[in-house]
């Protein structure tokens, strides 16, 4: 399924026109649509239909609430990771039961906040998070249900930034010392372990990292069933890729036959927190042409989207394809090579380099792919530029889901200086 196809010379969402979307909203305008969104909550709930799992909405990768409200409606949990995301996770209507909590430095105020909120699991990454986390919870009369976060020393993933399972990255407990933990987490009054967990990465293409990884985790587990202590989860993160340039993805049913084993062999329910895989392709943002140029023998077209509306392109250089929304006077067939850049003022400020593109003009409109995880979540106000607005489409109709912030907004959190 492809929400976002050209008819009649044009990209739509939907049944709506983007080229109706970049008038009305204005740019920089992120653009999701629902039915992708419930198309791939679909596909992924099939793909692991066969065991008991459910799924764990990483919030992490797009937190509009309207989003949070789609997934909450398909009858996700969510996975949180900071005061602000439990914040909107309760907002949109998640009770505690429905939020795994994670995070590699949660402070006071998060771990105390979790356990009154009274989330399924708290996950903990290292032992002097357990013994906090045994303090507060006994201070409250409680048992803070825990799972440990196992780094299973496995590379995963597309950017060195997002790699998370190996012993180069700051996440979890190491694998050899996992059993150990939960030794010391039996022995902690306040403590309830509940559940195992590992995330090695994100955008990751094969399955092969996630056998290696449950390989790792059924080791851990057979060792504490040999020291009678059993579990009741097996949450295996997100990380699920879908590649941006072809089109691929990873092939889930290798990773649910994979999860099947471990959680037949210890009786256990797989939590699932995926992020990108749901939302990436469900969203674009759309960008406005302001300027064409060209220096010596390099093409330029500034548009109005920015490094700081936008992130990925230059901070882990990820290619996302751009497309014409609607396409130049059909008989102007010539394709420039270009580099697609912002207003920011920092030669890192592109949206993509070498682009092959049909000859634009001022005024053309753009959509960025896959723009929906990622997106605007990371994006701030650098140079004073007011973060985008956020759009949501479905079926014939669209709301703004996030107005464009206004110049007063900027300085809401500001006083003037004295005169
Ligand atoms: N669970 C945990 C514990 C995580 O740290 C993450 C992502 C997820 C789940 C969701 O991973 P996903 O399914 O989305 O791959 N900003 C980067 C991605 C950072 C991912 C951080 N953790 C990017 O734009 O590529």
């Amino acid at each position: 399924m492809n929400a976002f196809q050209e008819r009649d010379g044009e990209l739509w969402c939907e049944a709506v026109r983007l080229s109706e979307i970049g008038e009305a909203v204005g740019t920089p305008c992120y653009v999701y649509s629902r039915s992708t969104i419930e198309h791939r909550y679909g596909v992924l709930s099939s793909a692991f239909a066969g065991l008991a799992a459910r799924i764990f909405y990483s919030v992490k990768a797009n937190h509009n609430l309207a989003v949070l409200g789609i997934v909450r409606d398909l009858g996700a949990g969510v996975d949180v990771v900071s005061l602000g995301e439990l914040y909107r996770a309760r907002r949109a209507g998640f009770d505690g039961p429905d939020i795994v909590f994670g995070g590699v430095g949660k402070t006071t105020a998060e771990l105390e906040a979790a356990l009154s909120e009274g989330v399924r699991v708290i996950v903990v990454e290292s032992e002097g998070e357990l013994r906090r986390l045994d303090e507060l919870a006994g201070a409250r009369g409680e048992q803070a249900p825990v799972a440990i976060r196992v780094n299973p020393g496995v590379e995963a993933g597309k950017h060195s930034y997002t790699q998370t399972g190996h012993y180069g990255s700051k996440f979890g407990v190491a694998w050899e010392d996992s059993a150990d933990i939960y030794r010391l987490a039996s022995s902690l009054r306040n403590i309830r372990s509940v559940g195992i967990h590992a995330h090695i990465g994100s955008q990751i293409l094969s399955p092969e990292p996630y056998r290696l990884m449950l390989f790792r985790l059924g080791e851990t587990l057979a060792e504490l069933r040999r020291s009678g202590v059993e579990l009741q989860y097996l949450d295996i993160g997100g990380g699920f890729g879908v590649d941006y340039v072809d089109g691929s993805e990873i092939d889930l049913k290798e990773v649910a036959a994979a999860v099947e084993v471990v959680v037949t062999e210890f009786n256990l329910t797989c939590l699932l927190e995926p992020g990108r895989w749901l939302v990436a392709p469900a969203g674009v943002l759309l960008a406005r042409v302001l300027y064409v140029k060209k220096l010596g023998e390099q093409n330029y077209y500034v548009t109005d989207v920015g490094s700081n509306d936008f992130m990925r392109p230059s901070y882990y250089d990820a290619q996302h394809p751009i497309d014409v929304v609607a396409r130049p006077a059909a008989n102007d067939t010539n394709t420039v090579t270009a580099d697609i850049v912002g207003p920011v003022c920092e030669t890192g400020d592109f949206l993509g380099r070498g682009r092959s593109l049909p000859a634009l003009s001022e005024g053309d409109l753009l959509a960025v792919r896959y723009a929906g995880a990622y997106g605007f979540v990371m994006s701030s106000n650098y140079n004073s530029r007011r973060r985008a607005a956020e759009v949501l489409v479905s079926g014939s109709t669209y709301d703004v889901v996030r107005r464009r912030e206004s110049l007063e907004d900027l300085l809401a959190l500001e006083d003037p200086p004295p005169t």
